[in-house]
């Protein structure tokens, strides 16, 4: 794959209705995604506030300015209060499912490298907690058909506690083992959201990357708005948090022949310091 490259925008709890939602932020994180042009975008969940059907045309709405973009999205657990996954259907269709995408050539020749994406629903009706289910073990096994693709997973969830986020309650019940299958399937990019923190870390050969929220002020601490920008090449993965508007900084750089994550020491810390350089 000499050349090629993966681009994706992750975004997630963007909270459609919420009082605290800001289409400013929206409107600046969808202009500066179409800007980017990335070969896919990810909305982990939390489109909505509680799950209202206007709340979804209004989501929908935003996200359909990406026009022809690739993209893949998945309802949270705000999504699915009063039985919101019939609207949710209504206006994103099937929730798991899995999408083979093809990274760019820098010389725009055919592409010769793919990723495997499979997404999956991770939350339960009225429910802050998530879960896979045994039940869908089979199912994901299945879906990495391809051995020598890429291999992304994204779920609305953490699998993994995320820093800065005071006491953890609402973590995948069945983590362990879902961690344990992806790392078995060879896993490349776990992409998650919920915390509404943007985090990432390293779990054996793979990467878990959590979004923030990308247009709500229901942040924690010094957190800011973000969503996050990931890009895969033969020899690494850059992750790069967003500000909607603002700027950007590069959150972490995975080596991946070394298999070594180098995090930025200026972030460290920085829902609690909150100096801010962008
Ligand atoms: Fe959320
Ligand atoms: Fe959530």
């Amino acid at each position: 794959m000499p050349g090629s490259r993966l681009t994706i925008a992750q975004v997630s709890d963007i909270h459609c209705g919420h009082v605290m939602f800001d289409g400013e932020l929206l409107t600046h994180a969808v202009d500066e995604i179409v800007e980017l042009g990335p070969d896919l975008v990810v909305v982990a969940g939390d489109l909505t506030s509680e799950g209202y059907a206007p709340q979804f045309r209004q989501a929908k709405r935003f996200l359909d300015r990406l026009g022809d973009l690739e993209r893949v999205v998945i309802p949270g657990n705000h999504d699915l209060m009063n039985v919101g996954f019939l609207h949710f259907r209504d206006s994103f269709g099937q929730s798991d499912r899995v999408v083979r995408v093809p990274f760019s050539n820098q010389n725009g020749s055919e592409p010769e490298k793919f990723a495997t994406v499979t997404a999956i629903n991770s939350a339960k009706p009225d429910l802050a907690e998530g879960e896979i289910g045994q039940g869908k073990y089979d199912w994901i096994r299945a879906s990495y058909k391809w051995p020598d693709d890429y291999r992304i997973f994204i779920l609305h969830h953490h699998l993994v506690p995320v820093p800065g986020t005071g006491r953890e309650r609402n973590i995948v019940w069945d983590a362990g083992d879902v961690l344990a299958l992806l790392d078995e399937l060879k896993v490349n990019l776990v992409l998650a959201g919920h915390k509404h923190v943007p985090n990432v870390w390293q779990v054996g050969e793979m990467l878990l990357i959590n979004s923030g929220t990308a247009s709500t002020h229901r942040v924690r601490g010094y957190t800011r708005p973000s969503f996050n920008v990931i890009e895969v090449t033969e020899d690494r993965v850059r992750i790069v948090h967003r500000y909607p508007g603002l700027g950007e900084i590069v959150a972490a750089t995975y080596q991946r022949g070394e298999r070594r994550l180098s995090l930025n020491p200026q972030l460290a810390g920085m829902w609690n310091r909150g100096a801010w350089n962008v």
